[in-house]
């Protein structure tokens, strides 16, 4: 699997900042595996955070990028799975600390309470941080 592939899914509170952010990570090389939803039309957040613990376990993305109005739900339904680590983050901090100190595997962002700007900022260093592991792997292996 190419680091270079991403995977976008969310519901419609999201859609907007889904589109955004899916034009910034093509004008920066990566593969963007679109999820849906593709429209303004209610969907129900649950379905895409299904189909993005999906395309992860499967292996079809290196990481994946969930949107909804808050970001609360699809974080919700998403860390039901065992495999996904979803972050919902609010600026650059917590994106990097998400990485950092979580190994997060899903960025979670809400569509109507976080800018272009700041959302774009986050991606950007969910994508550029590493984890640190050492302690903070032995806190992920007991969630496991
Ligand atoms: C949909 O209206 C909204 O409830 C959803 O996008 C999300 O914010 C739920 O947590």
């Amino acid at each position: 699997m190419s680091k270079k592939i991403i995977a976008l899914a969310g519901d419609h509170g999201g859609y907007d900042l889904k589109t955004i952010l899916k034009s910034y990570l093509e004008e920066r090389g990566y593969e963007v595996l679109d999820l849906g939803c593709n429209g303004a039309e209610s969907v129900d957040y649950p379905d895409f955070a299904q189909v993005m613990a999906d395309a992860i376990l499967e292996k079809k993305a290196a990481r994946g990028v969930l949107v909804c109005g808050s970001g609360i739900g699809i974080s919700i339904a998403a860390n039901r799975y065992t495999h996904v680590r979803a972050a919902l983050v609010h600026d650059r901090l917590t994106a990097e600390l998400s990485r950092l100190h979580n190994d997060a595997n899903v960025l979670v962002m809400g569509g109507r309470t976080i800018g272009p700007d700041v959302a774009k900022d986050c991606l950007k260093a969910f994508l550029n941080t590493e984890f640190e592991g050492g302690r903070h792997q032995r806190r992920i292996d007991k969630m496991s």
